[in-house]
């Protein structure tokens, strides 16, 4: 009777401990504790609690998607090059649609090949919460621009699908095509146009690459053979609850502050513009100087007064860069004939942004003039305006850095990314992560995978939150 009395009092104890350890798992699980908050009951079914299994990243598959997604390039490692429909970009494709099946998730492209991977959520007529990034890269960049916030949003899914989560709200993680302008000299086309650009559908039907050939050619030879319809690809807004992006910060801010995540309150407004000159060449030696009408000084001369037009702006947001500048016939004994430029100019001010389009608009006139070359392009190819993330994902962010105990710091993005395209079609926020001295589009980009892993943590506990909101 004693033995009977003593095993039952030991039992009890063993009980009232697991009960304690267990509630304790409970109070200070962050996706238990955010989906009780949301729904206002315990959400969790008993057999779920057994196999909770908290916020734990698989580093080390991520790391190895990582480094195998960056082999999927036209230039030699450690740098990236993957543009847009290229072979390369093909393979890197059916690596994460491969990818997103193996997650559980259902695929589907559209007529541009944005792909989408969607796992369902109980109450799957609700508009989904959906994240996402790129993968194409421009020529000898990094491994981590826009692959994190892919690579990372796969992982969230399967973060939260080892935890036990049901989703309220679908799930929806977005690779989108081209956010980089790489091949077609326009950037986000893929965000663009889902989210309605009529204007962007139009022109892609007659807009040719570097080597003439034409968008919906490029589309076919990567599979895509409806990309002649590209009203198809629009999405209605409201098509999603929330958006969110996971995004190497690209600056030097977090790494600087020691701070783990930033949590992105506005994206900076980009403008490119493209400049042709054209002068009537000649013989480098037999052509004297006072006779010369050179489009390549013409050139120079605009470059230069971008740089003054930006710096007289008297802001430290306001940027502006010459990436390409290109002289025809390009001999070291021929006066350049032709002068291409592209400029990208950006701001977190729209109104000061354009008027250093205004100015450098000017400039080239006025270097016509001087120079008697004649200007037969200046073509804005975009002008955004900028875009402010929703409080309600800012919100969700902070508290998602706050039950992880990770510190944060909001900021801006001064890079843009597919999220300001998405920010016309659903509320939008973005979450950054440092990344090695602020390097990118370069060789030299790097991100610590437990930078990255905490990237993913913050992800997924926000898209709980967001599912369940
Ligand atoms: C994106 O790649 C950008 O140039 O900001
Ligand atoms: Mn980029
Ligand atoms: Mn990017």
């Amino acid at each position: 009777m004693a033995l009977k009395l003593l095993t039952l009092i030991a039992s009890l104890c063993f009980m009232s401990c697991f009960m304690v350890i267990n509630s304790q798992k409970d109070v200070y699980d962050p996706i238990t504790k955010t989906m009780e908050e949301f729904s206002g009951y315990p959400v969790h079914e008993p057999h779920l609690q057994d196999s909770f299994t908290s916020l734990s990243v698989d580093t080390e598959s991520l790391q190895r998607q990582i480094e195998e997604l960056s082999t999927f390039s036209d230039s030699p490692a450690p740098s990236v090059t993957r543009v847009l429909y290229s072979e390369k970009d093909v393979s890197a494709r059916r690596y994460i649609k491969n990818l997103m099946a193996h997650s559980g998730l259902a695929v589907k492209e559209d007529a541009v090949g944005n792909i989408f991977g969607r796992w369902d959520g109980y109450e799957p007529e609700l508009a989904p919460v959906s994240t996402g990034s790129h993968i194409d890269a421009i020529p000898y960049s990094g491994k981590y621009d826009g692959v994190i916030g892919v690579l990372g949003a796969i992982e969230a899914i399967n973060v939260l699908k080892r935890s036990g989560f049901k989703p309220k709200r679908s799930l929806e993680v977005i690779l989108f095509t081209s956010e980089e302008p790489t091949r077609f000299g326009i950037s986000c086309l893929g965000s663009r146009l889902l989210a309605g650009s009529q204007e962007l559908a139009e022109l892609l039907k007659t807009t040719v690459d570097g080597q003439n050939i034409s968008f919906p050619d490029a589309a076919r030879f990567a599979g895509y053979e409806n990309a002649k319809d590209l009203s198809s690809v629009f999405l209605p807004k409201g098509s999603y609850s929330a958006f969110i992006e996971l995004h190497i910060e690209q600056g030097p801010i977090l790494e600087e502050e020691a701070i783990p995540i930033g949590v992105v309150t506005a994206i900076a407004a980009p403008a490119s513009i493209k400049v042709d000159f054209e002068g009537n060449g000649g013989h480098a030696g037999a052509v004297l100087m006072p006779m010369r009408n050179d489009a390549g000084l013409a050139a120079a001369e605009l470059a230069l007064a971008v740089e003054k037009h930006v710096l007289d702006s008297g802001s430290i947001d306001t940027v502006g860069t010459v990436g390409i500048l290109e002289l025809h016939p390009g001999a070291i004994n021929s006066i350049p004939s032709k002068a291409h430029l592209e400029i990208d100019t950006r701001d977190i001010n729209e109104a000061r942004r354009n008027n250093v389009i205004e100015k450098i608009h000017n400039s080239a006139l006025n270097i016509c003039k001087k120079r008697n070359v004649k200007l037969s392009e200046f073509k804005i190819v975009n002008q955004d305006p900028p875009a402010l993330s929703d409080d309600s994902i800012v919100k969700a962010t902070e508290s998602a850095c706050q039950e992880l105990n990770l510190s944060y710091r909001k900021m801006i993005s001064r890079a843009y990314h597919d999220s300001l395209f998405m920010a016309r079609i659903s509320p939008m926020g973005m979450i950054f992560i440092p990344c090695y001295k602020g390097y990118s589009h370069k060789p030299e980009e790097f991100a610590a995978p437990k930078d990255i892993a905490n990237g993913v943590r913050v992800l997924a506990l926000t898209l709980a939150k967001l599912s369940l909101s």
